[in-house]
């Protein structure tokens, strides 16, 4: 099958400019002015921007938590993603406490195959790492999974203590893999949470009262620090306040290799939405907490002068009925998390490009690219050039939505609410292209359970990103 996608406007990271492009089978072949080529099916984007899928580095589809599971599952999770412009997760695999990671591995693919809309990967999630088995780690490199994830929060469910972490980074760095760190002190909110419900404090606002952004800025200072001694780079994940992002800053001012990443609900939500009445401030329940609103420029600012890197959605969602009312009568039983794969796309592009605050190549760096480059996809994915995938998403900036989760043009994923109910966009993608295959157009799934594949990602070189030859070199 070939298809070309005429009179758009392609923009990446670096480029802007009118062209057509063909695919051809499943990568990008030609890219030129008027082409003079047939091929098996046409679309004309004149009017559109034509930009590379959007690339969510961090999901949590059919993922036990709090006591139940992640509302979507992988087929759900990823055909909303595909609808919002997103086309390609990955996810987070979990390795059970004393067990093999590569356990996990087995689990997590069997959660995912023959189900997905679009490609996927996995980062594992370290719960423990004892010295004799530090030699997981490469092999789970060798299986494409060039990143890990550990928590400085949640003590007793996913927390490490910091030997645990030193032993993974100086690992990670040997293998050329990536450590993700969820940066909060989780010991010290523990002991704050505890003191918090002795006293009776038991509403969803405590959640964020307990959790203060020094105790996310303490996690990050002590990552990098650590990353430094252990000679590493090391990716914070969903970083939500201007105290943390301070030690960013000073960290890579010092030469740390420290990348970052934020997410929508910290651009666009604040603490305030805690106080809503009738129990519903538990949809905003997630971790690290909502912060007050201006936080959200000191980010933005990041955003802008490249401390923050990418924009990933930590889609971890729960019902509200039956799932966050788990947590009626205690905030702690409250499943941490909240929906938004299917949002990302639209709330940057209208709150960054149309606000003002972003250019349309930082939207697609902050989007895709950078996501493709930090964690081993880039030049297959994260980009549009000749020999890429064909992951190509084609962008109306004038298509005005409601999100809500009544609106059934941007609402997917299977859980009962909206986090960013009523927010009006402008600027929606159309059409989701994927390994050249139209999967979603006129609002309409085109494609069939199982089309997405699992990706191998690619090892760092040296602090070097991997190259097209090291993702040819992957078997
Ligand atoms: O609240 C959140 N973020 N839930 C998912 C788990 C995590 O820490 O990323
Ligand atoms: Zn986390
Ligand atoms: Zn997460």
């Amino acid at each position: 099958m070939s298809l070309l996608i005429k009179n758009g406007r392609v923009i990446t990271a670096v480029d802007d400019y009118h062209a057509d492009v063909f695919i051809d089978g499943e990568t990008v072949t030609m890219i030129g002015r008027n082409l003079d080529v047939q091929a098996d099916q046409v679309i004309d984007a004149a009017g559109k921007l034509v930009i590379p899928g959007g690339i969510d580095p961090h999901t949590h589809f059919d993922m036990p938590f709090g006591g139940t599971t992640s509302a979507d599952d992988f087929e759900s999770g990823t055909l909303a993603a595909a609808f919002g412009g997103t086309t390609t997760i990955v996810d987070f695999a979990i390795q059970t406490k004393g067990k093999s990671t590569l356990e996990g591995l087995e689990t997590w693919h069997a959660k995912a195959e023959g189900k997905c809309a679009i490609d996927y990967g996995f980062h594992m999630i370290v719960t423990d790492m004892p010295p004799e088995r530090l030699g997981e780690m490469g092999r789970l490199a060798d299986e494409g999974l060039t990143s890990y994830k550990l928590f400085m929060a949640y003590p007793g469910v996913l927390y490490s203590d910091d030997a645990t972490i030193f032993r993974a980074m100086r690992q990670a760095g040997d293998d050329g893999t990536m450590i993700c760190m969820h940066a909060e002190n989780g010991i010290v909110i523990d002991e704050i949470i505890k003191r918090a419900i002795a006293e009776g404090k038991t509403e969803p606002k405590w959640h964020a009262l307990t959790r203060p952004t020094r105790m996310e800025a303490e996690g990050v200072n002590r990552a990098l620090a650590i990353a430094e001694v252990a000679n590493v780079p090391v990716y914070i994940v969903h970083l939500s306040s201007h105290d943390a992002l301070e030690e960013v800053r000073r960290g890579r001012d010092r030469g740390v290799h420290a990348f970052a990443e934020t997410c929508p609900q910290y651009l666009f939500l604040d603490q305030s939405f805690y106080e809503r009445p009738d129990f519903e401030g538990a949809k905003y329940v997630m971790t690290p907490a909502l912060r007050e609103k201006w936080n959200q420029e000191s980010l933005w600012r990041g955003l802008q002068l490249g401390d923050l890197q990418t924009i990933a959605t930590d889609h971890c969602p729960f019902c509200f009925t039956g799932q966050k009312e788990l947590g009626r009568e205690d905030f702690t039983k409250i499943p941490n998390g909240a929906p938004g794969v299917e949002n990302r796309m639209a709330l940057i592009y209208n709150g960054g490009v149309g606000g003002k605050r972003i250019s349309l190549n930082k939207f697609v760096e902050l989007t895709s690219t950078n996501a493709a480059k930090t964690f081993g996809m880039f030049p297959k994915k994260g980009t549009i050039a000749v020999g890429s995938d064909a992951d190509i998403v084609i962008f109306d900036p004038n298509r005005k939505e409601t999100i809500s989760v009544k609106n059934p043009h941007t609402h997917h994923m299977k859980v009962d609410f909206s986090t960013y109910e009523g927010f009006e966009v402008v600027g929606y993608p159309d059409v989701t292209i994927s390994r050249g295959k139209v999967i979603i157009e006129n609002n309409t799934y085109k494609g069939k359970k199982g089309d997405g594949r699992f990706i191998k990602r690619a090892r760092y070189n040296n602090l070097l990103r991997a190259t097209s030859a090291d993702l040819a070199a992957l078997k």
